[in-house]
């Protein structure tokens, strides 16, 4: 996909700052420096669209981006960041639930996980919760160049056996490998 057209649409922490609905959505999730925004820049093949970071705790709101005029992908912040405050943590899940729950052009959440790590706590319950929200769940594993090759078939094994998803797309940043493939889960759940 030749991505000609992609701009911040709007920076969001409540209803009244999202943009007017209208595209369908694909909503980036997972923990914090899992690697959403820089996925994000990767299929909109910008280098800087999304801000990233070595660090975690990068993203703090809702950034949507208008992708060719064809569909927003939505860049949200992490969730466990050891250094945020209960209080803080507890306006991300605020602030996380109301737009999942309030947008209906959510068209697929990409659900991120580190190749390399095991599922978190928080992990399994955004997963559960999605679930029970019925969201359509593209669950994706990122930073595949970060193991060798080889390793790369049962590292994605375990983490469809700990998801229960039939299928983990492996992504790399460095090598894009998997961007294609997402692109075209993305241009059939359009149609
Ligand atoms: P928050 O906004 O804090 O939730 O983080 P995020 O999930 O948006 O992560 P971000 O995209 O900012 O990336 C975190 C770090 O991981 C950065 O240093 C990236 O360069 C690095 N990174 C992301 N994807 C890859 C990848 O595929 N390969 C490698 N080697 N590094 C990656
Ligand atoms: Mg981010």
């Amino acid at each position: 996909m030749d991505v000609f057209y992609a701009e911040l649409a709007a920076t969001a922490v409540k209803p009244e700052q999202y943009p007017p609905a209208g595209l369908p959505e694909f909503v980036f999730i997972g923990k914090s420096n899992v690697g959403k925004s820089s996925l994000l820049n990767v299929m909109a093949g910008r280098k800087a669209l999304a801000r990233t970071s070595g660090s975690p705790g990068k993203t703090r709101v809702i950034n949507f981006f208008n992708i060719n005029n064809l569909c927003m992908f939505v860049d949200l912040p992490g969730y466990g960041y050891a250094r945020v405050s209960r209080q803080e943590a507890e306006k991300w899940g605020v602030m996380i639930d109301r737009y999942l729950l309030s947008r209906r052009r959510i068209r697929a959440v990409f659900m991120l996980l580190d190749i390399r790590h095991d599922l978190t706590a928080l992990d399994r319950q955004m997963l559960d919760w999605l679930r029970h929200y019925n969201f359509d769940i593209v669950t994706l594993a990122t930073k595949s160049d970060k193991i060798k090759r080889n390793a790369v078939p049962s590292r994605l094994k375990l983490l469809r056996e700990a998801t229960q998803m039939k299928d983990i797309l492996p992504f790399s940043c460095e090598t894009k490998n998997g961007r294609d493939e997402l692109w075209e889960i993305i241009n059939k759940k359009i149609q």
